[in-house]
């Protein structure tokens, strides 16, 4: 018997129904679909426009879609961590909300700000309640409802966000498969480059952020995406030398879905082959904390048990990592 690990015993994605493609924002910005497409590798992102809808309510439908298929009862849930920047309200948190409404009445859980790393240091922290046999069964929800803080008049960021994420149930594995590993990072000055400048306790919301557009994101794209390259290459590498891998050991690369460009790099500097990089970019853009829960719900059904797979983020924070997790159930297809 080996030591007890964190095991992903299922996956639920979400996204909403509505699509906002690149022609539609060609009539809102100046931009063109070919500039999108080329220079971030995104064609459409979903976006939530449910009239009373919020972050929660996208959470209910991953944890519901979670729990259904196994049939677990929501009373069996003992803890959920939910990583989002754009949750309900400032307070109280996301996830306590999510379990109301699902009826989770035995669980408590705790929301987990760190933008599009959000999922991996969810993932990490919930890995721990699971290992120290503190609790049976966590969920990990990563998510984001982008659209509710993007400026429609901004060129350079409301082509990339999209809303959607998805939701990963943790369980004790004692046969192998689980986490194995996590390289997680930040460092705090990249809070310059990547923010939301009001509506916090450094800058209450006033009449005139709101007139001043400091509700919104704003990011330096192009320091952004060299210290994200960067970040998630080395990562990655710290992970698989640490754990003695190479590329050629790992099944597949599940990289957050900031711009094609990004991922290509990182997969070139990895020298990954792209057959084993997990993309999906083109149809939901940058769902923030919810890319990775996405790539692996988008592309369960061709994993493997025993699969070896590394997801690697980089995000407002800045925060950044990589974790390596051997995969504990063969994928099939959605019903
Ligand atoms: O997930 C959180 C982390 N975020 C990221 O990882 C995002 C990282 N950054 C990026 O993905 C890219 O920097 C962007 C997609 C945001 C921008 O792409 P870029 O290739 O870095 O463009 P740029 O900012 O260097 O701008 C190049 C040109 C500029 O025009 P000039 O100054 O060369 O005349 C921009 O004004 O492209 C212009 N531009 C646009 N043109 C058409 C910027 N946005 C647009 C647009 N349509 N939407």
């Amino acid at each position: 018997m080996s030591r007890k690990l964190a095991a992903i015993t299922g996956v639920q994605g979400y996204l909403p129904e509505d699509i906002l493609t690149n022609a539609q924002l060609e009539t809102m910005v100046e931009t063109s679909d070919e500039w999108i497409r080329t220079r971030t590798g995104i064609k459409q992102r979903h976006i939530l426009r449910k009239e009373g809808w919020g972050a929660s309510d996208m959470g209910v439908e991953m944890v519901k879609g979670l729990l259904e298929k196994p049939g677990t009862a929501p009373e069996e849930v003992d803890l959920l961590l939910c990583a989002t920047i754009t949750g309900d309200r400032v307070f109280p948190d996301t996830a306590n909300t999510i379990l109301d409404k699902v009826g989770a009445k035995n669980a408590f859980g705790y929301d987990i700000s760190a933008a599009c790393s959000g999922f991996l240091y969810a993932l990490s922290t919930g890995a721990k309640f699971i290992e120290s046999a503190t609790y049976q069964k966590v969920i990990v929800v990563g998510m984001d409802v982008m659209s509710s803080i993007i400026d429609y008049t901004d060129r350079a960021t409301c082509i990339i966000f999209g809303d959607g994420g998805g939701a990963v149930m943790l369980e004790a594995n004692e046969e192998g498969p689980g986490l194995q590993d996590a390289v997680l990072k930040a460092d705090g000055h990249g809070r310059h480059y990547l923010n939301m400048k009001a509506g916090g306790s450094l800058h209450p919301a006033t009449a005139e952020t709101v007139a001043n557009r400091e509700h919104f994101v704003y990011q330096e794209g192009r320091t952004v995406f060299k210290h994200a390259v960067n970040g998630m290459t080395h990562t990655v590498q710290e992970l698989l030398e640490r754990n003695e891998l190479s590329t050629d050991d790992i099944d597949w690369l599940v990289p957050h879905q900031a711009n094609i460009r990004i991922i290509n790099s990182v997969a070139n500097a990895l020298d990954f082959p792209l057959e084993r990089v997990m993309i999906n970019i083109d149809r939901y853009g940058n769902t923030t904390a919810g890319t990775l829960p996405l790539c692996l719900w988008d592309y369960e059904e061709k994993l493997r048990k025993g699969d070896k797979i590394v997801l690697t983020a980089f995000g407002g924070g800045f925060t950044w990592g990589a974790t390596y997790l051997v995969w504990a159930y063969d994928g099939s297809a959605k019903a």
